[in-house]
């Protein structure tokens, strides 16, 4: 059995489903969460899905995955564009991350274009919705049979 892929979740996207719905749609966390454990299911892969929105929360998971997850999928929502220390703190476990966006950042405001995080992962899903998450799950797969 392969350690589990821990797939973290910033701050506002709890409120999935009623959020912004033209810019992220109708689905809930909990049916990103539902999708991702099914993908997970098919691929013989475990996860672990969680949301917070307490900067410092996510960074102890961060450090926590380190001896007991073989990587991250991280959303960092807004953090995403603001956090060194979220940088700082995935750039220390040395683990292999993805990084995902429901929208595509890159068509939205401006502030939105800079990611904190993109320069120190495996690569970036951003505009394929809840769909990104299977896609960075599909990823995984491909990585730790190979
Ligand atoms: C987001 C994009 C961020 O700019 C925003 O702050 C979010 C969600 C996305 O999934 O599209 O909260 O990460």
């Amino acid at each position: 059995m392969t350690l589990p892929i821990l797939i973290l979740n910033g701050p506002n996207l709890n409120l999935l489903g009623t959020r912004e719905p033209a810019t992220y749609g109708y689905e809930t966390l909990a049916d990103v969460e539902a999708l991702c454990h099914a993908r997970a299911d098919e691929l013989g892969l475990q996860v672990e899905f969680r949301q917070t929105n307490h900067e410092g929360q996510l960074i102890d998971w961060i450090h926590q995955a380190r001896s007991r997850c073989a990587g991250i999928v991280i959303n960092p929502a807004a953090w995403t564009h603001t956090s060194v220390a979220i940088r700082d703190a995935l750039a220390a476990v040395e683990l292999p991350v993805i990084e995902v966006h429901l929208s595509n950042v890159h068509k939205r405001e401006e502030f939105r274009h800079h990611s904190f995080v993109s320069g120190i992962v495996l690569g970036v899903m951003a505009g394929f919705g809840s769909n990104g998450y299977r896609l960075a799950l599909d990823h995984f797969a491909h990585l730790l049979r190979g």
